[in-house]
């Protein structure tokens, strides 16, 4: 493994097997869902990147990408509660199938917040897929339609997930070691 990161690593929580097999199993019943449908598949930037790339090729049905960016994190580990659109979507969504894909779902703010937003423009229809669910943080119900795997209350970088930025290209989903935040804090 890439030494230069992995000295970071503290310990891996989903290794590139179990990743792939969750993304697989959500794709194939997306696919079984989405069939005749076209889905329309919202990633949110940036986290959802590579969860995304690797999910539309598990989808076996025609389906079109479009991607969102907000922000509500800053550089900090702890979420502010704000909610910042930075990029909006390309597509005009009304009347389609709309898949929202996510990497985390947290507390929800970001979430729920984008949902509302989603819902207002007249889709047909609009439904989550979380890779990770971090239930111990919610502070707003969000139902998720497609969930991939449960995660316990710790921050976690890698297959898309930062810190500060760094780590997304990680491979696996991991836990820092303590003294990389206090390096940074
Ligand atoms: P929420 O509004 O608190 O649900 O924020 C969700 C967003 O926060 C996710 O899309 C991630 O980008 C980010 N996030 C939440 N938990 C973590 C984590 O453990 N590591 C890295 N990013 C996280
Ligand atoms: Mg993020």
């Amino acid at each position: 493994m890439n030494s230069e990161l992995s000295q970071d690593i503290d310990r891996v929580l989903i290794s590139r097997g179990q990743l792939q097999s969750t993304v697989a199993e959500l794709g194939a019943r997306i696919s079984r869902d989405y069939a005749g449908k076209n889905p329309l598949m919202v990633s949110v930037l940036k986290g959802a990147f590579i969860f995304m790339a690797d999910l539309v090729r598990e989808i076996t049905v025609p389906c079109t990408v479009d991607f969102m960016a907000v922000s509500s994190y800053g550089k900090g580990v702890k979420s502010s509660g704000q909610v910042q659109i930075i990029k909006d979507l390309d597509t005009n969504i009304e009347g389609r199938h709309v898949i929202v894909v996510e990497d985390i779902l947290d507390s929800g703010v970001t979430l729920s917040y984008l949902l509302e937003l989603l819902r207002a423009r007249r889709p047909a229809s609009v439904r989550l897929c979380a890779l990770l669910d971090k239930p111990a943080r919610r502070k707003v119900p969000v139902q998720i339609d497609y969930r991939g795997l449960t995660v316990p209350d710790e921050f976690i970088v890698g297959y898309g997930l930062d810190y500060a930025e760094q780590y997304r290209n990680f491979p696996e989903i991991a836990v820092l070691k303590r003294e990389v935040y206090e390096k940074h804090s």
